[in-house]
């Protein structure tokens, strides 16, 4: 659906590597898809002198009140040249540190103010429970709630709003998705990369505040969360357009998953999480005592009833041998029957596997295991990339697929009993690899 309203994308940090890799190509990717409205523009502030196309780079030093009021002026500017008023997002890609002061002046100049008025921020949103609660406290002065929209683009992804769908709309997969018929569920997120140059950010943050804290227990949330009733298949409505009520309750629901999700034993730390670091990472960051993990893996389980008893596996790491994001359901072994595993894959291929078991042909009556596979490669020249995702949905004043401040402060408290062990612990459990 194209959006109608003028608007004005303010890119905060524009010549960071995020803005080039993936914030200018999915904005000409909706303007390709026909979506942007026709008054549309992208300013990027900077304070550097660069060159950059289909962008007007704006000046300005982001530590001076003042120049921020100039920035207002010259937003009402346009919104004069464009003769009526325009929705302006405020995109933050700057290191976190910098953030709360922007967020900070953005609200003193009275530019947060200004009717439809957005903040885009990405993470990390705090590195603890506290931080988080601070930052929260700090943004809440001078936006609402509706204006922030937090990004986590893992729940951009299509294959992660497809888990939504796929949960919603096959009847077989909806009435067998609880713990009568589920073993386990594992989540994996694997990387080849390592830690790519970002020693001074890595060394703050580690696996755990990296990918679990955010991308992996969002996941959680979305396999382990109600599927809100609906009368249409939450996809269109009966006008043809996006069913944006029914969208609307899953922050809600993800929230109360994460807030029955807790770590299998909060006592016995070191028996449901283990960490390592892989093996060149202390002379990459030049600290030879570095405890931080690079890679980790966590049980947790659910007090819902609908999930009592079944473990969960949250697993990510850098340096591995491929990457990889799937979720992994493990189906009951019956008597008499086999298990099956369904596979969603969020990336790469990103599709849906069942293993079937099937009879071997010959003489014998022997059992194979096959999987049956749908990849959306063979039906799709391409995907959307998530970052389109999050600016259509922003435009659109879509929060669905954005964490909402209590999803993220739910997701620290999750958390908090193995930042406190590894606090005390010293880092006798990790292991390299
Ligand atoms: C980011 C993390 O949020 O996600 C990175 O900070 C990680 O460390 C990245 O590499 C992975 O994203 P994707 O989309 O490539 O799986």
């Amino acid at each position: 659906m194209k959006i109608s309203k003028p608007t004005i994308l303010v890119i905060v940090g524009i010549s960071g590597d995020l803005s080039k890799r993936k914030l200018l190509p999915a904005t000409d990717e909706i303007f390709r898809a026909g979506e942007l409205p026709e008054k549309f523009k992208v300013i990027g502030v900077t304070r550097r002198d660069i060159a950059m196309q289909g962008v007007e780079l704006y000046k300005m030093d982001l530590e001076i009140l003042e120049e921020y009021k100039k920035l207002a002026r010259h937003l009402d500017s346009v919104e004069k040249d464009w003769g009526t008023p325009a929705q302006r997002l405020f995109y933050l890609s700057v290191p976190p540190q910098v953030s709360q002061s922007i967020v900070r002046q953005l609200g003193q100049s009275g530019l947060a103010k200004v009717p439809d008025t957005k903040l885009l921020l990405e993470k990390p949103f705090g590195f603890d429970l506290q931080s988080a609660k601070d930052l929260i406290d700090d943004i809440n002065k001078y936006f609402t709630e509706e204006q922030v929209y937090r990004i986590d683009h893992y729940l951009a992804k299509e294959m992660t709003q497809n888990l939504i769908i796929f949960r919603q709309s096959n009847s077989l997969f909806k009435r067998t998705w609880n713990k009568d018929f589920i073993e386990r569920i594992e989540i994996v997120a694997s990387e080849q990369i390592g830690i790519e140059g970002r020693a001074t950010f890595y060394e703050q943050t580690g696996a755990l505040r990296d990918l679990v804290q955010s991308h992996l227990l969002q996941l959680a949330a979305l396999t382990l969360m109600k599927i809100p009733p609906s009368v249409s298949n939450g996809v269109v409505d009966s006008n043809g357009g996006a069913d944006n009520s029914w969208w609307k309750n899953i922050p809600d629901e993800r929230l109360r998953a994460l807030e029955q999700l807790h770590l299998l034993s909060e006592e016995k730390i070191i028996d449901c999480v283990k960490r390592g670091q892989y093996k060149n990472y202390r002379e990459e960051v030049k600290n030879p005592q570095s405890t931080v993990e690079t890679f980790v893996s966590l049980q947790l389980e659910s007090g819902s009833p609908d999930w009592q008893g079944v473990p969960i596996t949250l697993t990510t790491g850098k340096a591995l041998d491929k990457k990889m994001t799937e979720i992994r359901i493990f189906y009951k072994k019956a008597e008499h029957h086999e298990s099956n595993q369904l596979t969603l894959r969020i990336q790469p291929k990103e599709g849906i596997e069942i293993c079937l078991w099937t009879k071997k042909p010959g003489y014998d009556r022997t059992l194979e295991k096959h999987p049956l596979n749908f990849s959306y490669e063979d039906h799709y020249a391409s995907l959307p990339e998530a970052y389109e995702r999050v600016l259509v949905d922003a435009m659109h004043s879509d929060h669905s697929l954005f964490t909402s401040s209590g999803e993220v402060l739910r997701s620290w408290e999750i958390i908090a009993p193995i930042q406190e062990f590894w606090k005390k612990g010293g880092g006798s459990d990790l292991t390299f690899y």
